[in-house]
């Protein structure tokens, strides 16, 4: 029997192909962004980003509304987010990488919500372990080059009060039923996890809340976070808001190809703060390959690029789509060897890290000005 894909934010179980990723967005009621709406895109950002030619964002909700309101002279603003319960890897930052460029394409206010709260409900670990991962996390997500001006970061305890007033509102229209259909929750979970999507559901709809500047709101995240959003969207008209625009992207596959990235075994993905030996070794050792058996094999039938760790990690971290048209065309003919395309992999992610290491440090002292306050923006 097929084995189940379930998809929760808690959970993505089972290897998704590109054919899976189209039902569960048509099963969610997302559309995939044609043809069409990446013209859109390019016409309004001027260009498109790579994560969208190369189907790593693939599906959409309500983005072509936004645009054309965008066209029209209307503002937008953006939302994304991070549960702190660990080192981040880099699946992670794939949606943050997407969302600085569209910050700097169309100059929009980008909120950043950090979900501590979600971390101590859902995960077994306790609220000092959590703050150490914020500040890690914070750091991390800013070394990528967030503008401080109009970049707020929420950290859900710290702005408790703020978000709380909010949340009610949102939690008044969210029954037990259908948090347990939508997250799968049994009566054995705490009522906090409950409650939590309510907290989750705010930063869509906090600048209009708080300045009443009637601004959509775009959210870009990995299919996972999904759940939430559909809630959002069925809540958020109910209590005088416009339903938010999201785009939606695929899973990073873990290294090993199957199975999650997760903190619990170091080599399931890469780390943040891997250094650059670590990365060498972990690429070499546990990197699953497209490749074929033997050298010879290789150089006789090709590689299968989509599958292969190495390639699908090049694929994100390479601008130049010259260059990635040209290692895959001569991975999958065979020209290329999986060690090659490992070690052009090893040297792309360890060129990135080792960048992101050195903004790191230099956006440390400055993290107050990235911090969520009502009158920036109010601004
Ligand atoms: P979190 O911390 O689990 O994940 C942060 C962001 O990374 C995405 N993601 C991935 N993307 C590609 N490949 C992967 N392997 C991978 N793993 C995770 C997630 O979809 C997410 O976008 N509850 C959220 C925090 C949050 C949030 C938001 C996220 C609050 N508000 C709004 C997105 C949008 C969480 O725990 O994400």
């Amino acid at each position: 029997m097929a084995q189940e894909k379930q998809i929760t934010p808690w959970e993505v179980q089972g290897e998704l192909t590109d054919t899976d990723y189209q039902k569960v967005a048509r099963e969610f009621g997302a559309k995939i962004i044609d043809p069409e709406l990446t013209e859109m895109i390019r016409s309004a950002a001027g260009e498109v980003h790579p994560y969208i030619t190369n189907g790593t964002f693939f599906a959409h909700r309500d983005l072509d509304m936004l645009l054309s309101d965008y066209r029209s002279g209307k503002r937008f603003y953006l939302y994304t987010g991070r549960g702190p319960s660990g080192k981040m890897h880099l699946g992670h930052l794939i949606p943050f990488i997407f969302t600085k460029w569209l910050q700097d394409r169309f100059g929009a206010d980008l909120l950043i919500q950090i979900t501590d709260d979600e971390k101590f409900l859902f995960r077994d670990l306790e609220m000092e372990d959590i703050r150490k991962y914020t500040e890690e996390n914070i750091l991390d997500i800013l070394s990528l080059g967030f503008r401080p001006e109009n970049t707020h970061i929420i950290v859900d305890s710290e702005q408790a009060g703020i978000l709380y007033n909010q949340a009610i509102r949102v939690a008044r229209h969210i029954n037990v039923s259908l948090a347990r259909d939508v997250f799968g929750f049994s009566d054995s979970d705490n009522v906090g996890k409950f409650f939590f999507t309510s907290m989750q559901a705010v930063p869509a709809f906090l600048i209009p809340a708080l300045t009443g500047r009637d601004e959509r709101c775009l959210i870009p995240y990995a299919i996972d976070q999904d759940p939430h959003f559909l809630v959002a969207r069925d809540v958020l008209p109910k209590i005088g808001y416009r339903k938010p625009s999201s785009i939606i992207s695929k899973f990073m596959p873990a290294l090993k190809g199957s199975g999650k990235m997760s903190s619990s075994d170091p080599n399931s993905g890469i780390y943040l703060d891997d250094d650059p030996k670590t990365v060498r070794k972990k690429m070499m050792k546990y990197a699953f390959s497209g490749g074929r058996a033997t050298a010879e094999e290789q150089r006789k039938f090709g590689a299968v690029p989509e599958i292969d760790f190495a390639y699908n990690i090049y694929k994100l971290l390479e601008p130049d789509q010259g260059k990635v048209r040209k290692v895959y065309e001569e991975y999958r003919r065979g020209a290329l060897l999986s060690g090659e395309m490992k070690q052009i992999a090893t040297d792309k992610i360890n060129e990135f890290l080792e960048e992101l290491r050195a903004r790191r440090e230099e956006v440390r002292s400055e993290v107050d000005a990235y911090r969520f306050s009502i009158d920036k923006v109010m601004r």
